[in-house]
């Protein structure tokens, strides 16, 4: 699903801050893999190239079997919105819009009717447990409840690889055991899942677990043991 080779990022001029110092490693379809490491280290800047919303400085990139380099924008953003979905650690939901509105958003570029995509927001709102809180604004939802929120919008166009970003990061510890039972029914339904996180407990859920320092990968292990 994922395969990167000697990806490097260069923030700046020539010279500038090597974020990203080749990378490589392949993520098959269905697994769900941890990416540890500390602040600073490159997990977000690595993310955001897989999501395609940043490009590397070089190095290859193949999502779903398609060389990602070489593309268009337009190309590019088509690609995203078929294949990727992106949850954050800050949620990153617009304010003033309703949950609703909110997981719809991404299917406006999708070519669905408005009535395909208010009945796919609604199911998707149902299925992440806020069947009833469809109509609030992430000001009248919990911490957990708008990530629940992100989650479902991550899903709206059907992605098949699911990119987080510390997401519960920003939640309670028993919150976060929520979210992480939700994307592990996600894992459990066949979706390809990257999760950053710097919690050891919720990486020993993954199927491997990607340690990254300095911008380059240092470890690729497998969680000592699998909760139930
Ligand atoms: N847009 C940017 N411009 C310049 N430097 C950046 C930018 N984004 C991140 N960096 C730097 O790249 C390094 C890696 O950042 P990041 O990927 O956010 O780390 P992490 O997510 O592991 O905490 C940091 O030193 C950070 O300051
Ligand atoms: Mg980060």
């Amino acid at each position: 699903m994922v395969e990167i080779d000697a990806v490097v990022k260069v923030y700046g001029d020539a010279g500038g801050y090597r974020a990203l110092d080749g990378v490589s490693f392949t993520v098959p379809e269905g697994q769900f893999a941890a990416i540890m490491g500390p602040s600073g280290c490159g997990k977000s800047t690595l993310l955001n190239v897989l999501g395609l919303m940043d490009q590397p400085t070089s190095g290859s990139y193949k999502l779903d079997a398609t060389a990602v380099q070489g593309l268009s924008d337009a190309e590019r953003t088509h690609l995203r919105r078929d294949k990727l979905g992106f949850v954050f650690q800050s949620f990153n939901l617009l304010p003033r819009m309703t949950a609703l509105q909110n997981v719809c958003l991404p299917m406006g570029y999708a070519g669905l009717s408005r009535k395909d995509r208010l009945e796919r927001a609604h199911g998707l709102l149902a299925r992440v447990g806020l069947k009833g809180k469809e109509l609030r604004t992430p000001l009248e939802l919990s911490g957990g409840e708008r990530q629940r929120v992100g989650i479902a919008r991550s899903l709206a166009n059907r992605p098949r690889l699911l990119l987080a970003d510390e997401p519960t990061g920003n939640l309670d510890s028993k919150t976060s055991v929520e979210i992480m039972a939700l994307f592990r029914e996600l894992h459990a339904e066949g979706m390809t899942l990257l999760l950053v996180t710097h919690d050891p407990g919720i990486a020993a859920q993954a199927d491997r677990i990607l340690r990254v320092k300095d911008g380059r990968i240092v470890a690729d292990e497998r969680p000592a043991a699998q909760p139930a």
